[in-house]
């Protein structure tokens, strides 16, 4: 399939259900117990299957856009230093000196060697550490054995994928399947640059409510009725899975642009609406015409989260359209997503820590919802542990 045919297919698919009044649906009500958001023992179960076991996105490749480039994302509490070495092979390693386990480096930039804060040590891109002063304090003591600690990675699709602990080599064809790795191919955005910095925000609630807040739009016309319904239809949802991963797509309200007209006059369509993957298990990547925005959602004990951003260009956009990203970023971040959904998020506490609420209900025009939280249930249960299992609603 080529871009302008699966853009079509999916405009096709929100116009009829605009039309119709209509949105994706999943074939029942699912209810999942409320345990799973607040139980301190499903979390460390979590941790061990989803968030160290499994490969994660950890960036874009355009956030380690050329060698020397390296940046740092703090994932489920483990400090991780992301690297392109002067041969273009990108490197995933603990973020932790090998000295007394001090954090080497912050942000984002360009640098040949990381040097320790605390006494100096110093390492090069792959991790290798290459300066101790004060060398005769250590003699007797292997240098080749204490680089940075190297985590498995691999890239590919304009993704850097790497797990959280040391384990098996990572295959992202695998890890996406053939038809997620042939969307992302098409979609083509390895040579996308963050613009603006990576944002930390701390949410009150369990990684998977703030996940939720995600994988839904029927709650524009209420949350968002003064923010994001005027820019973009609620309740009008395509979802695809994609193995445990998926495809939501939504509407803009310029689609109405489109509907006023015969298909065969249609013109660039991909402005008139935006892609939301959710790659299992914490990645949201939404997508439109000029920018996407990665959220990585990460747990921060069981009742907090946080959410790192990083908003990312298509390279050589007009510089208008640049600038109104730009513009635009401070309200999308502070006013939509911090201001309503986090903020809701937050409120499920203590509603869901105190019991009185025994489950969570997903309607039948929340499927993406359902899928992710049957592939949380089924990866635990790979892993040879859960607690409670989704159902059907009577
Ligand atoms: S802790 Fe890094 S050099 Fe001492
Ligand atoms: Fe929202």
């Amino acid at each position: 399939m080529d871009r302008e045919a699966f853009d079509r297919s999916l405009v096709r698919r929100l116009v009829d259900h605009i039309e119709n009044g209509t949105t994706d649906l999943s074939d029942e009500v699912m209810e999942v117990p409320a345990e799973v958001y607040s139980s301190p023992d499903h979390l460390r179960r979590e941790l061990a299957a989803l968030f160290h076991a499994r490969p994660l996105v950890l960036c874009l490749s355009g956030a380690v856009p050329g060698p020397g480039s390296y940046t740092t994302v703090d994932a489920a509490g483990t400090p991780v230093l992301v690297t392109r070495d002067a041969d273009g092979r990108v490197h995933a390693l603990a973020n932790a000196c090998r000295h007394r386990g001090v954090r080497v480096a912050d942000g984002c930039g360009t640098a040949r060697r990381f040097t320790c804060p605390f006494h100096a040590w110093v390492y090069d891109t792959t991790g290798r550490l290459v300066g101790v002063p004060t060398a005769p304090a250590f003699e007797g003591m292997c240098r080749d054995d204490k680089g940075l600690v190297p985590l498995p990675v691999a890239e590919g699709y304009g993704l850097v994928v790497g797990r959280l602990r040391p384990g098996p080599p990572i295959d992202v064809d695998e890890l996406l399947g053939p038809d997620l790795a042939e969307e992302l191919a098409l979609l083509d955005f390895a040579s996308w640059q963050p613009y603006g910095e990576t944002h930390a925000h701390p949410v009150g609630a369990n990684w998977k409510v703030t996940l939720d807040t995600y994988r839904e739009n029927y709650h524009f016309d209420y949350l968002h009725r003064d923010t994001l319904k005027s820019y973009a239809y609620g309740g009008v949802l395509t979802f695809d899975a994609l193995g445990p991963h998926l495809r939501n797509c939504s509407a803009l309200r310029s689609i109405d642009e489109l509907r006023a007209r015969p298909e065969d006059e249609w013109r660039d369509v991909d402005r008139y609406f935006s892609y939301q993957y959710s790659l299992f298990p914490n990645t949201c990547l939404t997508f439109d015409s000029r920018h996407i925005e990665l959220w990585q959602i990460f747990p921060d004990g069981v009742d907090r989260s946080v959410v790192l951003h990083t908003a990312y260009a298509r390279p050589g956009l007009p510089d208008d359209e640049q600038a109104k990203l730009v513009e635009m970023a401070p309200w999308i971040c502070e006013t939509v997503v911090d201001g309503e959904d986090f903020w809701v998020a937050a409120r499920t506490e203590p509603g869901i820590r105190t019991g009185l609420v025994d489950t969570i209900v997903f309607g039948r025009n929340e499927p993406a919802c359902q899928h992710l939280h049957r592939g949380f249930l089924a990866a635990l249960e790979a892993a040879g542990t859960t607690a409670g299992s989704g159902s059907a609603g009577c």
